[in-house]
């Protein structure tokens, strides 16, 4: 069975014909190699440009947060709808004072928690970083990662990296440099190569400004961990009910898409998390989500695939290490694009591997991809929220 698919150049739409350096960062290196990248990359960052870089969850395409300029070099390279906000990324928790009018209690202890990591905090903002960030919001999106260039670039700075996944608009997140070249290549100042990620979905961000903390993107910190430290119940606020709240007037703003996203037409109306109102990766193909037992799972989507060979389609199945075996078996011979993404009773592998897999079956030519569920414990809703979306709502229950 052919389930190798080739690696194609992705690189979409013009580039601005600028020369990307890419610095390759291994830690089997001496540390002398690792300063002068960094110093390299810090510099062009000081100078206004903009450059990616690792973090523990997905690449990310880093600017000065107190420069328009720069920041909007970031939204032009993506082509990133101008009213979705980014988040800040600091080195250092005293660097919150440049940032924010108040820390609440509960962000105390979640950052004693889980800083560095992949926990994004909602603050209020001191208005202090280039509005082009917050998107018109009073409030700001703040993370310490936990990963040692990540780190090591925002200290040269000497400021904050204002940095969305560094991505195309509409593509999935980076999980390796190699995936950044793909994107972006020609359109940024360079991209810091530290290796492929370790979790590979972003961080969990939580709006901790209201009297109940809540989840505004499920991600690297799970639910029940946040809970655990903030001995409450944390809900998970859903895309539809992200739409209607927060009806903050915000005059004048220009809610004009930059790039290649939906136009905003309700401009007295801004979502609590604006990330959520756009579809944030769709493959080329028809994704369809399928749940159920893992058997019945298996047996549906050999039944659909099979269907859909007939019609002359080039399918594509996202399944698991555990479940790959049985479809070679009821598929063999047929021209399926079968990917395992991690193990099935390990999440963390899934998540790890999701992305990259996302991307394999684009460069596939997938015509209608069939995934099935994991559950949705620990950072299983992480990737349950990404393959929801991913699939823009076609689900199947087996
Ligand atoms: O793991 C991550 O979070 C990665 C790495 C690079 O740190 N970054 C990332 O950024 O995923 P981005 O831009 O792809 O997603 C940022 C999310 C969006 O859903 C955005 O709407 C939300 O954070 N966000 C940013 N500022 C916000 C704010 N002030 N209020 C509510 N949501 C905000
Ligand atoms: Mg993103």
């Amino acid at each position: 069975m052919d389930n190798v698919v080739e690696e194609m150049g992705m690189n979409m739409g013009q580039t601005t014909g600028m020369d990307t350096k890419r610095w390759v960062v291994d830690p089997n290196q001496p540390p002398a190699v690792l300063r002068q990248a960094v110093q390299e990359a810090a510099q062009l960052l000081q100078q206004g440009e903009v450059v990616a870089f690792p973090t523990e969850t997905v690449y990310g395409l880093g600017a000065n947060c107190f420069s328009s300029e720069a920041v909007r070099k970031i939204f032009a390279a993506k082509g990133r709808p101008s009213d979705n906000p980014l988040i800040v990324h600091i080195a250092d928790e005293a660097w919150l004072e440049d940032l924010v009018s108040d820390v609440p209690e509960a962000a105390r202890r979640l950052m004693a928690a889980f800083w560095p990591g992949p926990l994004t905090l909602i603050l209020p903002s001191n208005g202090r970083v280039a509005p082009e960030v917050t998107g018109g919001l009073s409030t700001v999106a703040v993370r310490m990662p936990d990963h040692p260039v990540a780190q090591a670039l925002i200290a040269a700075c000497g400021f904050p990296l204002a940095a969305p996944s560094a991505n195309r608009s509409g593509r999935p997140s980076p999980t390796q440099a190699e995936h950044v070249l793909d994107d972006l290549a020609g359109r940024i100042a360079g991209v810091v190569d530290g290796g492929p990620v370790s979790i590979g979905t972003e961080s969990t961000v939580v709006d901790v400004c209201g009297s109940n903390p809540a989840i505004l993107r499920p991600g690297g910190i799970t639910r029940e961990e946040l809970e655990a430290v903030l001995q409450q119940p944390v809900e998970t606020v859903k895309a539809d009910a992200a739409l209607a709240i927060e009806p903050t007037a915000v005059a004048g703003r220009d809610t004009t898409a930059a790039g290649d996203g939906p136009a905003d037409s309700e401009a007295s109306y801004v979502p609590r998390s604006p990330g959520m109102k756009y579809t944030h990766y769709a493959p080329r193909g028809e994704m369809w989500l399928v749940c159920g037992t893992p058997e019945a799972m298996r047996q549906r989507i050999v039944q659909e695939a099979t269907a859909r060979l007939r019609e002359g389609k080039r399918v594509g199945i996202l399944t698991t290490e555990e479940g790959i075996g049985a479809y070679r078996q009821q598929l063999a011979g047929q021209p399926v694009i079968l990917l395992a993404c991690g193990r099935r009773r390990e999440p963390a592998s899934v998540a790890r591997e999701l992305y990259g897999c996302l991307r394999q079956f684009d460069a596939a030519g997938a015509g209608v991809i069939y995934a099935e569920a994991i559950p949705e414990e620990g950072i299983g809703a992480a990737v349950m929220n990404r393959l929801v979306k991913a699939s823009g709502g076609r689900l199947l229950q087996a």
